[in-house]
């Protein structure tokens, strides 16, 4: 059984489409594609079919990576379905632990910085998308290193 990770934020066109962008290509490059499902959403309904935002795309693809994602919704499905949900903030872990109050979820809900290896203890992932270009930048090498050791952490459970 392929083992399903899910990466949520509030808008689902900025962080979690990166991040699920990348933990696909750190899985690729480990030759590890059939063994995972990977796919993000986001808490709210603001961007449902929405492709990813302009900038989040043009600095992921100046990085030589590509986000392929429409916007979707987190519902309850996804907290059953999943075997790790990772939360980009802690607004959006409580909204997720919010949906799971009377029925827990089946998988892990954690941070995304708890895998953060610059981070002694997790911090959000900032969201960019009221910020400049430079926020992208900063925001891709979070992602990209924490959706690495993250990797590395499912692979050690
Ligand atoms: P994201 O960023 O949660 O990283 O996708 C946002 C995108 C859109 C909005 C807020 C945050 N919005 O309010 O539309």
């Amino acid at each position: 059984m392929p083992t399903k990770v899910l990466f949520v934020c509030l808008g689902n066109i900025c962080r979690s489409p990166l991040a699920e962008a990348l933990f696909k290509k750190h899985v690729d490059e480990n030759g590890l594609n059939d063994e995972f499902i990977i796919d993000s959403c986001g808490t709210s309904n603001y961007h449902i079919g929405d492709p990813p935002d302009r900038r989040s795309y043009a600095n992921a693809y100046q990085n030589g990576v590509v986000i392929e994602h429409a916007g979707r919704q987190l519902t309850y499905d996804d907290l059953l379905n999943f075997d790790y949900i990772l939360a980009m903030d802690y607004s959006n872990l409580a909204d997720i632990q919010q949906l799971s109050k009377d029925d827990p979820a089946e998988g892990e809900i954690m941070l995304m910085r708890e895998f953060d290896p610059d981070l002694a203890s997790p911090q959000d992932v900032p969201d960019p998308y009221y910020g400049g270009d430079q926020g992208f930048q900063h925001v891709f090498e979070i992602l990209d290193r924490s959706t690495s050791s993250l990797l590395d952490r499912i692979r050690r459970d």
